[in-house]
């Protein structure tokens, strides 16, 4: 159950416009708290969904990315609790992790359980990246008793790492009702032709691969092969990636005003921008933005509302970031 402490903040939330059939999110300014969020909240849409092919099941089309979620100290875990809330509040469900973020699923698993809203969450995680596996069933129990859960909504293999001896073992867990969803996960181009042939190999339900604006090379192949086999695709790294990617994606538009294009999609920020560019495309079903600040989160969450790019726009995006120094 949540705390009287969260349940003050629900309600801080759900007072006036957020209690409204529809709204949408305007960027925070820096040190805003999740208290103060309904001040950002404006009466617009619901969160955008997309279905999973493989079952129609409807997920929002952002979620969270958490390779910097290894944390230890009260203060930083009060930190990302506070972004999860955020997240669950506004709609989010979509949570992405992996066993090779340090301590990433232990810290989620942790913050789930304070916060005793599990089932407000799509979990998806990964199998180990690198090194001699354990027996198949003991990796993904693994995540299992980090994450303190009874169902995973979604388990990939990273970055094809032990594919042959894990793909039964997943497909066996999923036939038992444990894991929901099964997939394979890359954000290197040069493991995208194997990708692609575990793709047409395996009953895949979902992938996860990379894909931005300043990064499109997914959709020359990757993608449309996703959407032939319908097959769900989860885009990691949105902003081109923690560090130099992302650095480099917002470095590029720091001192340009939006242009009068990004009114047409109701994006109020380059955040958005970036992120309506990606959900737009058809083949993807969500994209995973990494934050560890309340304010991206709801930045980020934003660009899950209101209208996305048609094609046409998609390409004068593309023209104005290709035409950019
Ligand atoms: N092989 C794989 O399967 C693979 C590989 C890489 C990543 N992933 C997954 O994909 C997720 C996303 O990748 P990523 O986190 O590396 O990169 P990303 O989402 O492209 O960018 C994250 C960076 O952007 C910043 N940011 C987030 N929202 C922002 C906003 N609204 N305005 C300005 N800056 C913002 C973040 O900083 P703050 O924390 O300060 O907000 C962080 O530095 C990861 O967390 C992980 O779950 C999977």
């Amino acid at each position: 159950m949540s705390s009287s402490r969260n349940m003050s903040r629900r309600d801080a939330l759900r007072t006036g416009a957020l209690a409204a059939a529809g709204m949408a999110l305007a960027p925070l300014a820096p040190g805003t708290t999740l208290a103060r969020l309904a001040s950002a909240v404006q009466p617009r849409l619901e969160p955008i969904t997309k279905p999973i092919p493989s079952t129609g099941e409807r997920i929002p089309v952002i979620g969270l990315g958490t390779n910097q979620y290894s944390v230890d100290t009260p203060e930083e875990m009060a930190q990302l609790q506070e972004v999860l809330e955020a997240m669950a509040e506004l709609g989010g469900s979509v949570v992405d992790t992996a066993r090779v973020y340090g301590r990433a699923e232990e810290v989620i698993g942790e913050l789930l359980q304070r916060m005793g809203n599990r089932d407000d969450f799509f979990i998806a995680t990964k199998t180990p990246i690198r090194g001699e596996l354990r027996d198949p069933d003991v990796e993904i129990q693994t995540s299992f008793d980090q994450l303190k859960v009874e169902t995973l909504d979604l388990m990939l293999i990273h970055n094809l790492h032990g594919v042959e001896e894990l793909m039964p073992a997943f497909i066996r867990w999923k036939d038992e009702g444990r894991i929901r969803y099964i997939g394979m996960s890359t954000s290197v181009d040069g493991q995208y032709a194997a990708q692609m042939e575990g793709m047409r190999r395996f009953p895949l339900d979902f992938i996860q691969v990379d894909y931005s604006i300043q990064n499109r090379s997914a959709a020359e192949e990757i993608l449309p092969l996703a959407r032939e086999l319908g097959i769900a695709v989860l885009v990691n790294v949105p902003f081109g990636g923690r560090g130099g990617g992302a650095a480099s994606t917002f470095g590029r538009v720091a001192d340009l005003d939006l242009p009068n294009w990004a009114a047409e999609i109701d994006a109020e920020s380059w955040a958005q921008v970036f992120l309506k560019y990606v959900v737009s495309h058809p083949a993807v079903t969500a994209a995973i933005p990494g934050t560890t600040q309340v304010r991206h989160l709801v930045d980020n969450q934003g660009a899950g509302r209101g209208r996305l790019p048609d094609p046409a726009l998609r390409a004068e995006i593309e023209r104005f970031w290709d035409g950019l120094e």
